[in-house]
Protein backbone atom coordinates (compact mmCIF):
# COMPACT_ATOMS: atom_id res chain seq x y z
CA UNK A 1 0.00 0.00 0.00
CA UNK A 2 1.48 3.48 -1.39
CA UNK A 3 2.00 6.49 1.75
CA UNK A 4 3.48 9.64 2.17
CA UNK A 5 6.20 10.36 4.28
CA UNK A 6 5.93 14.12 5.60
CA UNK A 7 8.57 15.87 7.22
CA UNK A 8 8.88 19.32 8.38
CA UNK A 9 10.86 21.57 6.65
CA UNK A 10 11.74 25.35 5.56
CA UNK A 11 8.44 27.36 4.53
CA UNK A 12 7.10 26.61 0.96
CA UNK A 13 8.70 28.98 -1.66
CA UNK A 14 9.03 28.89 -5.08
CA UNK A 15 6.10 28.96 -8.00
CA UNK A 16 3.72 26.06 -8.47
CA UNK A 17 1.04 25.69 -11.88
CA UNK A 18 -2.64 24.27 -11.63
CA UNK A 19 -3.71 21.72 -13.00
CA UNK A 20 -7.30 21.54 -14.83
CA UNK A 21 -9.74 21.29 -12.43
CA UNK A 22 -11.05 17.32 -11.61
CA UNK A 23 -14.63 18.34 -10.86
CA UNK A 24 -15.28 20.20 -13.90
CA UNK A 25 -13.33 17.47 -16.57
CA UNK A 26 -15.77 14.57 -14.87
CA UNK A 27 -18.97 15.76 -15.75
CA UNK A 28 -17.54 17.17 -19.71
CA UNK A 29 -16.47 13.52 -20.02
CA UNK A 30 -19.87 12.83 -19.28
CA UNK A 31 -21.40 15.34 -21.55
CA UNK A 32 -19.48 14.08 -24.16
CA UNK A 33 -21.56 11.32 -24.76
CA UNK A 34 -24.08 13.35 -25.72
CA UNK A 35 -22.27 13.93 -29.21
CA UNK A 36 -22.38 12.46 -32.32
CA UNK A 37 -18.81 12.67 -33.12
CA UNK A 38 -15.55 13.29 -31.57
CA UNK A 39 -15.10 15.89 -28.98
CA UNK A 40 -11.95 16.90 -27.46
CA UNK A 41 -10.70 18.07 -23.96
CA UNK A 42 -7.95 19.88 -23.02
CA UNK A 43 -6.07 20.81 -19.87
CA UNK A 44 -7.44 17.68 -18.71
CA UNK A 45 -5.90 16.18 -15.38
CA UNK A 46 -3.66 13.26 -14.47
CA UNK A 47 -5.85 11.71 -12.07
CA UNK A 48 -7.04 8.46 -11.27
CA UNK A 49 -10.83 10.24 -11.06
CA UNK A 50 -10.28 11.43 -14.60
CA UNK A 51 -8.87 7.34 -15.36
CA UNK A 52 -12.16 5.76 -13.51
CA UNK A 53 -14.38 7.96 -16.06
CA UNK A 54 -12.29 6.62 -19.16
CA UNK A 55 -13.03 3.27 -17.69
CA UNK A 56 -16.53 4.20 -17.98
CA UNK A 57 -17.37 5.96 -20.43
CA UNK A 58 -15.05 2.51 -22.73
CA UNK A 59 -17.53 0.35 -20.58
CA UNK A 60 -20.54 1.84 -22.72
CA UNK A 61 -18.88 1.75 -25.61
CA UNK A 62 -17.12 4.97 -26.64
CA UNK A 63 -13.86 5.06 -28.20
CA UNK A 64 -11.42 7.11 -25.68
CA UNK A 65 -8.09 8.23 -26.58
CA UNK A 66 -5.84 9.22 -23.47
CA UNK A 67 -2.83 11.56 -24.38
CA UNK A 68 -1.93 12.62 -20.53
CA UNK A 69 1.44 14.26 -21.53
CA UNK A 70 -0.57 17.00 -23.59
CA UNK A 71 -2.93 16.69 -20.95
CA UNK A 72 -5.75 15.97 -23.62
CA UNK A 73 -8.61 12.99 -23.65
CA UNK A 74 -11.03 12.86 -27.21
CA UNK A 75 -13.91 10.97 -26.29
CA UNK A 76 -16.02 9.19 -29.88
CA UNK A 77 -19.38 8.23 -28.54
CA UNK A 78 -21.18 5.38 -31.14
CA UNK A 79 -24.86 5.90 -31.68
CA UNK A 80 -25.27 2.48 -30.00
CA UNK A 81 -23.83 2.93 -26.77
CA UNK A 82 -24.71 0.64 -24.02
CA UNK A 83 -26.90 2.36 -21.17
CA UNK A 84 -25.57 0.10 -17.99
CA UNK A 85 -22.47 1.59 -16.09
CA UNK A 86 -20.53 -1.36 -14.43
CA UNK A 87 -20.81 -2.02 -10.42
CA UNK A 88 -17.11 -2.13 -10.31
CA UNK A 89 -16.57 1.54 -11.64
CA UNK A 90 -19.29 3.44 -9.81
CA UNK A 91 -17.98 1.44 -6.28
CA UNK A 92 -14.86 3.47 -7.25
CA UNK A 93 -16.02 6.86 -7.92
CA UNK A 94 -19.10 8.30 -7.32
CA UNK A 95 -19.18 10.80 -9.77
CA UNK A 96 -20.08 8.06 -11.80
CA UNK A 97 -23.51 8.63 -11.55
CA UNK A 98 -22.80 11.67 -14.14
CA UNK A 99 -23.23 9.57 -17.18
CA UNK A 100 -27.24 9.49 -16.55
CA UNK A 101 -27.77 12.58 -17.57
CA UNK A 102 -26.40 12.05 -20.39
CA UNK A 103 -27.56 8.27 -21.47
CA UNK A 104 -31.27 9.32 -20.62
CA UNK A 105 -31.08 11.99 -23.18
CA UNK A 106 -29.28 9.76 -25.86
CA UNK A 107 -30.53 6.61 -25.42
CA UNK A 108 -34.16 7.01 -23.71
CA UNK A 109 -32.90 4.75 -20.79
CA UNK A 110 -29.86 4.43 -18.20
CA UNK A 111 -29.06 2.13 -15.16
CA UNK A 112 -26.56 2.29 -12.64
CA UNK A 113 -26.01 0.69 -9.68
CA UNK A 114 -27.13 2.49 -6.39
CA UNK A 115 -24.11 4.52 -5.69
CA UNK A 116 -24.31 4.59 -2.02
CA UNK A 117 -23.05 6.47 0.82
CA UNK A 118 -18.96 7.68 1.60
CA UNK A 119 -16.70 8.67 4.16
CA UNK A 120 -18.42 11.95 4.22
CA UNK A 121 -22.17 11.16 4.44
CA UNK A 122 -24.83 9.37 2.75
CA UNK A 123 -25.06 11.17 -0.85
CA UNK A 124 -27.90 10.23 -1.62
CA UNK A 125 -29.13 10.85 -6.01
CA UNK A 126 -32.86 12.02 -4.77
CA UNK A 127 -32.62 15.29 -6.24
CA UNK A 128 -30.70 14.60 -9.77
CA UNK A 129 -33.86 11.14 -10.06
CA UNK A 130 -36.55 14.14 -8.88
CA UNK A 131 -35.39 16.24 -12.18
CA UNK A 132 -35.34 13.34 -14.29
CA UNK A 133 -38.78 12.35 -13.70
CA UNK A 134 -39.69 16.58 -14.14
CA UNK A 135 -38.53 15.91 -17.81
CA UNK A 136 -40.97 12.73 -18.02
CA UNK A 137 -38.32 9.94 -16.98
CA UNK A 138 -39.41 6.81 -15.34
CA UNK A 139 -37.86 5.66 -12.46
CA UNK A 140 -37.01 2.46 -11.13
CA UNK A 141 -34.77 1.10 -7.99
CA UNK A 142 -34.62 -3.07 -8.30
CA UNK A 143 -31.97 -5.48 -7.31
CA UNK A 144 -29.17 -2.45 -5.92
CA UNK A 145 -29.61 -1.09 -9.69
CA UNK A 146 -31.23 2.77 -10.39
CA UNK A 147 -32.82 2.38 -13.67
CA UNK A 148 -34.30 5.74 -15.64
CA UNK A 149 -36.18 6.13 -18.88
CA UNK A 150 -38.05 7.81 -21.05
CA UNK A 151 -39.22 7.36 -25.10
CA UNK A 152 -38.84 11.24 -25.05
CA UNK A 153 -37.72 13.65 -22.74
CA UNK A 154 -39.47 16.96 -22.30
CA UNK A 155 -38.69 20.42 -21.21
CA UNK A 156 -40.26 21.00 -17.96
CA UNK A 157 -39.57 23.29 -14.71
CA UNK A 158 -37.71 21.98 -12.07
CA UNK A 159 -37.17 23.20 -8.55
CA UNK A 160 -33.48 21.85 -6.45
CA UNK A 161 -34.72 21.62 -2.54
CA UNK A 162 -30.48 21.84 -2.33
CA UNK A 163 -28.42 23.20 -4.98
CA UNK A 164 -26.51 20.10 -5.24
CA UNK A 165 -23.95 20.64 -7.81
CA UNK A 166 -23.89 16.42 -9.32
CA UNK A 167 -28.12 17.40 -9.43
CA UNK A 168 -27.25 20.30 -11.61
CA UNK A 169 -25.15 18.63 -14.17
CA UNK A 170 -27.22 15.75 -14.96
CA UNK A 171 -30.54 17.62 -15.05
CA UNK A 172 -28.89 19.71 -17.49
CA UNK A 173 -27.15 17.18 -19.64
CA UNK A 174 -30.77 15.64 -19.46
CA UNK A 175 -32.46 18.62 -20.69
CA UNK A 176 -30.57 19.98 -23.37
CA UNK A 177 -32.03 17.01 -25.97
CA UNK A 178 -35.59 17.08 -24.12
CA UNK A 179 -38.29 18.54 -26.71
CA UNK A 180 -39.15 22.36 -25.15
CA UNK A 181 -38.19 24.38 -22.67
CA UNK A 182 -36.96 23.58 -19.11
CA UNK A 183 -36.12 26.13 -16.35
CA UNK A 184 -34.31 24.65 -13.84
CA UNK A 185 -34.19 26.59 -10.16
CA UNK A 186 -32.00 27.20 -7.23
CA UNK A 187 -29.14 25.50 -8.93
CA UNK A 188 -25.85 24.94 -8.26
CA UNK A 189 -23.67 27.99 -9.27
CA UNK A 190 -20.36 26.73 -8.89
CA UNK A 191 -17.82 27.34 -11.68
CA UNK A 192 -17.59 23.59 -12.75
CA UNK A 193 -21.67 24.09 -13.69
CA UNK A 194 -20.65 27.30 -16.06
CA UNK A 195 -17.50 25.08 -17.68
CA UNK A 196 -20.10 22.54 -18.29
CA UNK A 197 -22.90 25.17 -19.55
CA UNK A 198 -20.22 26.57 -22.06
CA UNK A 199 -19.43 23.23 -23.44
CA UNK A 200 -22.54 21.79 -24.07
CA UNK A 201 -23.06 25.19 -25.99
CA UNK A 202 -20.14 25.00 -28.00
CA UNK A 203 -22.03 21.13 -28.91
CA UNK A 204 -24.71 22.98 -30.09
CA UNK A 205 -26.56 23.18 -26.68
CA UNK A 206 -28.91 26.45 -25.76
CA UNK A 207 -28.22 27.14 -22.11
CA UNK A 208 -28.64 30.26 -20.57
CA UNK A 209 -28.02 31.34 -16.78
CA UNK A 210 -25.30 28.73 -15.72
CA UNK A 211 -23.45 30.81 -12.67
CA UNK A 212 -26.58 31.95 -11.29
CA UNK A 213 -29.46 30.50 -9.40
CA UNK A 214 -31.83 29.50 -12.08
CA UNK A 215 -30.83 27.71 -15.44
CA UNK A 216 -32.65 28.16 -18.83
CA UNK A 217 -32.52 25.07 -21.21
CA UNK A 218 -34.08 25.21 -25.20
CA UNK A 219 -34.30 21.82 -26.16
CA UNK A 220 -32.05 20.86 -29.34
CA UNK A 221 -32.64 17.72 -31.84
CA UNK A 222 -28.88 17.13 -32.03
CA UNK A 223 -25.47 18.08 -30.86
CA UNK A 224 -22.20 18.31 -32.49
CA UNK A 225 -18.20 17.86 -31.59
CA UNK A 226 -16.10 20.34 -29.96
CA UNK A 227 -13.22 21.28 -28.51
CA UNK A 228 -12.63 23.03 -24.91
CA UNK A 229 -10.01 23.83 -22.22
CA UNK A 230 -11.00 22.74 -18.64
CA UNK A 231 -11.05 25.56 -16.45
CA UNK A 232 -7.76 24.96 -13.30
CA UNK A 233 -8.70 23.35 -10.47
CA UNK A 234 -10.15 25.96 -7.59
CA UNK A 235 -9.84 23.34 -5.00
CA UNK A 236 -6.52 22.64 -5.82
CA UNK A 237 -5.33 26.41 -6.02
CA UNK A 238 -6.36 26.75 -2.32
CA UNK A 239 -5.10 23.70 -1.19
CA UNK A 240 -1.36 25.64 -2.18
CA UNK A 241 -2.81 28.90 -1.05
CA UNK A 242 -3.50 26.85 2.57
CA UNK A 243 -0.05 25.14 2.05
CA UNK A 244 1.90 28.21 1.54
CA UNK A 245 0.03 29.49 4.88
CA UNK A 246 0.70 26.73 7.12
CA UNK A 247 3.82 26.58 6.49
CA UNK A 248 4.91 30.81 6.61
CA UNK A 249 5.40 30.65 3.12
CA UNK A 250 5.67 32.80 0.22
CA UNK A 251 4.59 30.78 -2.97
CA UNK A 252 3.29 32.14 -6.71
CA UNK A 253 0.52 30.09 -7.29
CA UNK A 254 0.08 30.01 -11.38
CA UNK A 255 -2.73 28.90 -13.80
CA UNK A 256 -5.21 30.06 -11.00
CA UNK A 257 -8.77 31.98 -11.12
CA UNK A 258 -8.62 34.62 -8.38
CA UNK A 259 -12.15 35.25 -8.93
CA UNK A 260 -13.28 31.07 -8.26
CA UNK A 261 -10.99 30.81 -4.63
CA UNK A 262 -12.71 34.39 -3.45
CA UNK A 263 -13.49 32.98 -0.12
CA UNK A 264 -10.74 31.28 0.40
CA UNK A 265 -8.89 34.99 -0.38
CA UNK A 266 -11.19 36.33 1.98
CA UNK A 267 -10.48 34.12 4.97
CA UNK A 268 -6.83 33.68 4.16
CA UNK A 269 -6.57 37.34 4.34
CA UNK A 270 -8.72 37.43 7.78
CA UNK A 271 -6.00 35.53 9.40
CA UNK A 272 -3.55 37.76 8.21
CA UNK A 273 -2.07 36.32 5.07
CA UNK A 274 -1.18 38.64 2.17
CA UNK A 275 -2.21 37.51 -1.34
CA UNK A 276 -1.70 39.66 -4.19
CA UNK A 277 -3.36 38.52 -7.68
CA UNK A 278 -3.76 39.16 -11.23
CA UNK A 279 -5.88 37.95 -14.03
CA UNK A 280 -4.56 34.02 -13.67
CA UNK A 281 -1.99 34.21 -10.81
CA UNK A 282 -1.70 34.24 -6.72
CA UNK A 283 0.83 35.20 -4.45
CA UNK A 284 0.48 33.77 -0.75
CA UNK A 285 2.78 35.37 1.49
CA UNK A 286 2.90 34.26 4.98
CA UNK A 287 5.99 35.33 5.86
CA UNK A 288 5.53 38.65 6.67
CA UNK A 289 3.38 38.79 10.39
CA UNK A 290 1.89 36.76 12.82
CA UNK A 291 -1.47 34.49 12.00
CA UNK A 292 -4.17 34.72 13.41
CA UNK A 293 -7.92 32.77 13.80
CA UNK A 294 -11.02 33.30 11.80
CA UNK A 295 -14.53 31.24 11.99
CA UNK A 296 -15.51 28.92 8.83
CA UNK A 297 -18.92 28.18 7.47
CA UNK A 298 -18.89 25.91 4.52
CA UNK A 299 -21.80 27.31 2.00
CA UNK A 300 -22.47 26.35 -1.52
CA UNK A 301 -20.85 28.50 -4.26
CA UNK A 302 -20.01 31.52 -4.05
CA UNK A 303 -19.92 30.70 -0.44
CA UNK A 304 -16.65 28.89 1.62
CA UNK A 305 -15.88 25.45 -0.45
CA UNK A 306 -16.61 22.32 1.99
CA UNK A 307 -14.11 21.07 -0.34
CA UNK A 308 -11.23 23.33 1.98
CA UNK A 309 -12.63 22.78 4.70
CA UNK A 310 -9.89 20.13 5.84
CA UNK A 311 -6.89 21.66 4.82
CA UNK A 312 -8.34 25.03 6.25
CA UNK A 313 -8.28 23.28 9.51
CA UNK A 314 -4.76 21.70 9.56
CA UNK A 315 -4.22 25.60 8.96
CA UNK A 316 -6.58 27.18 12.11
CA UNK A 317 -4.53 24.37 14.70
CA UNK A 318 -1.07 26.48 13.58
CA UNK A 319 -2.53 29.65 14.36
CA UNK A 320 -3.01 32.30 17.11
CA UNK A 321 -6.37 31.95 18.71
CA UNK A 322 -9.33 30.10 18.87
CA UNK A 323 -12.08 29.02 16.27
CA UNK A 324 -15.47 27.24 15.26
CA UNK A 325 -16.05 25.52 11.64
CA UNK A 326 -19.33 24.92 10.92
CA UNK A 327 -20.05 22.29 7.98
CA UNK A 328 -23.51 22.46 6.72
CA UNK A 329 -23.06 21.34 3.27
CA UNK A 330 -21.91 17.36 4.01
CA UNK A 331 -22.82 15.68 7.43
CA UNK A 332 -20.42 13.65 8.29
CA UNK A 333 -17.31 15.60 6.91
CA UNK A 334 -15.60 15.36 9.84
CA UNK A 335 -13.26 12.27 9.03
CA UNK A 336 -10.10 14.14 9.31
CA UNK A 337 -10.58 15.47 12.75
CA UNK A 338 -9.45 11.84 14.29
CA UNK A 339 -6.78 12.01 12.34
CA UNK A 340 -5.00 15.21 12.39
CA UNK A 341 -5.92 14.77 16.62
CA UNK A 342 -3.18 12.09 16.65
CA UNK A 343 -1.05 14.54 15.41
CA UNK A 344 -1.99 16.95 18.74
CA UNK A 345 -4.51 19.01 17.30
CA UNK A 346 -6.76 19.00 19.91
CA UNK A 347 -9.86 19.70 18.03
CA UNK A 348 -13.68 18.94 19.56
CA UNK A 349 -16.71 18.40 17.58
CA UNK A 350 -20.30 18.43 17.82
CA UNK A 351 -22.59 17.79 15.25
CA UNK A 352 -21.98 19.95 12.29
CA UNK A 353 -19.28 22.33 14.59
CA UNK A 354 -15.83 21.42 15.39
CA UNK A 355 -14.06 23.93 17.87
CA UNK A 356 -10.37 24.55 17.50
CA UNK A 357 -7.45 25.96 19.71
CA UNK A 358 -4.62 27.44 18.03
CA UNK A 359 -0.57 27.15 18.47
CA UNK A 360 -0.76 23.42 18.54
CA UNK A 361 2.34 21.80 17.99
CA UNK A 362 1.93 18.93 15.93
CA UNK A 363 3.52 15.78 16.02
CA UNK A 364 4.10 13.20 13.38
CA UNK A 365 2.18 10.35 13.63
CA UNK A 366 0.79 7.18 11.28
CA UNK A 367 -2.46 8.76 10.18
CA UNK A 368 -5.07 7.57 7.25
CA UNK A 369 -6.26 9.46 4.65
CA UNK A 370 -10.10 8.76 4.92
CA UNK A 371 -11.09 10.80 1.59
CA UNK A 372 -9.82 13.01 -0.98
CA UNK A 373 -9.13 16.38 0.99
CA UNK A 374 -8.82 14.99 4.50
CA UNK A 375 -5.88 13.39 3.07
CA UNK A 376 -4.90 16.92 1.65
CA UNK A 377 -5.28 18.22 5.44
CA UNK A 378 -2.60 15.79 6.83
CA UNK A 379 -0.26 16.42 4.02
CA UNK A 380 -0.63 20.28 5.24
CA UNK A 381 -0.20 19.49 8.95
CA UNK A 382 3.07 16.87 8.27
CA UNK A 383 4.80 20.16 6.36
CA UNK A 384 4.95 21.70 10.02
CA UNK A 385 4.55 18.49 12.25
CA UNK A 386 7.58 17.60 14.67
CA UNK A 387 8.95 14.85 13.22
CA UNK A 388 7.50 12.23 10.22
CA UNK A 389 4.11 11.78 9.45
CA UNK A 390 3.14 8.47 7.67
CA UNK A 391 -0.20 8.99 5.60
CA UNK A 392 -1.37 5.74 4.10
CA UNK A 393 -4.26 5.26 1.94
CA UNK A 394 -2.73 7.82 -0.59
CA UNK A 395 -4.66 6.58 -3.09
CA UNK A 396 -7.75 9.02 -2.42
CA UNK A 397 -5.46 11.99 -2.47
CA UNK A 398 -3.89 10.81 -5.91
CA UNK A 399 -7.75 10.82 -6.99
CA UNK A 400 -7.91 14.63 -6.97
CA UNK A 401 -4.15 16.21 -6.84
CA UNK A 402 -2.02 15.84 -9.92
CA UNK A 403 1.47 15.64 -9.16
CA UNK A 404 1.00 16.37 -5.45
CA UNK A 405 4.05 15.44 -4.60
CA UNK A 406 6.27 16.59 -6.97
CA UNK A 407 4.71 19.93 -6.86
CA UNK A 408 5.27 20.27 -2.97
CA UNK A 409 8.98 19.15 -3.84
CA UNK A 410 9.50 22.12 -6.14
CA UNK A 411 8.56 24.17 -3.56
CA UNK A 412 10.73 23.33 -1.11
CA UNK A 413 8.54 20.54 0.78
CA UNK A 414 9.72 17.21 1.84
CA UNK A 415 7.16 14.69 1.27
CA UNK A 416 8.01 11.46 -0.66
CA UNK A 417 5.88 8.41 -1.53
CA UNK A 418 6.74 4.79 -0.44
CA UNK A 419 5.58 1.96 -1.78
CA UNK A 420 6.94 -0.78 1.50
CA UNK A 421 4.89 -2.82 3.73
C1 LIG B 1 -19.68 17.84 -5.81
C2 LIG B 1 -18.18 17.73 -5.88
C3 LIG B 1 -17.59 17.54 -4.47
C4 LIG B 1 -18.08 18.66 -3.55
C5 LIG B 1 -19.59 18.78 -3.61
C6 LIG B 1 -20.11 19.98 -2.82
C7 LIG B 1 -17.85 16.69 -8.03
C8 LIG B 1 -17.42 15.48 -8.80
N1 LIG B 1 -17.84 16.57 -6.71
O1 LIG B 1 -20.17 16.61 -5.30
O2 LIG B 1 -16.17 17.59 -4.58
O3 LIG B 1 -17.69 18.35 -2.22
O4 LIG B 1 -20.03 18.95 -4.97
O5 LIG B 1 -19.50 21.15 -3.23
O6 LIG B 1 -18.13 17.72 -8.60
N2 LIG B 1 -27.69 15.85 -1.97
C9 LIG B 1 -28.94 15.32 -1.75
N3 LIG B 1 -29.59 14.75 -2.81
C10 LIG B 1 -29.06 14.72 -4.06
C11 LIG B 1 -27.79 15.27 -4.27
C12 LIG B 1 -27.12 15.82 -3.21
O7 LIG B 1 -29.45 15.33 -0.63
O8 LIG B 1 -29.71 14.21 -4.98
C13 LIG B 1 -26.94 16.44 -0.84
C14 LIG B 1 -25.65 15.65 -0.54
O9 LIG B 1 -25.90 14.55 0.28
C15 LIG B 1 -24.80 16.71 0.13
C16 LIG B 1 -25.23 18.00 -0.58
O10 LIG B 1 -26.47 17.72 -1.20
O11 LIG B 1 -25.11 16.79 1.50
C17 LIG B 1 -24.24 18.48 -1.62
O12 LIG B 1 -24.06 17.48 -2.58
P1 LIG B 1 -23.74 17.80 -4.12
O13 LIG B 1 -23.68 19.28 -4.33
O14 LIG B 1 -24.67 17.02 -4.97
O15 LIG B 1 -22.30 17.20 -4.25
P2 LIG B 1 -21.72 16.27 -5.42
O16 LIG B 1 -22.23 16.72 -6.74
O17 LIG B 1 -21.88 14.84 -5.03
Amino acid sequence: MAKYLVQKKAPLYGEVEISGSKNAVLPLMAAALLAGESCEIMSVPNLRDVEVMCALLKSLGAVVVENYEKNQISIATPADVAHEAPYELVKKMRASVLVMGPLLAKTGKARVPLPGGCAIGARPINLHLKGFQALGATVEKQHGFIEVSAAKLKGADVYLDFPSVGATENIMMAAVLAEGTSVIENVAQEPEIVDLANFLNKMGAKIKGAGTDTIKIEGVKSLKSCKHNVIPDRIETGTFMVAAAVTRGNVLIKNALPNHVKPVIAKLRECGVIIEFDDENILVRADERPLISTDIKTLPYPGFPTDMQPQFMALLTTVKGSAVVMETVFENRFMHVAELNQMGAGIQTEGRYALLQGERLLQGARVIATDLRAGAALVLAGLVAEGTTEISEVYHIERGYANLVDKLRNLGASISLSTNP
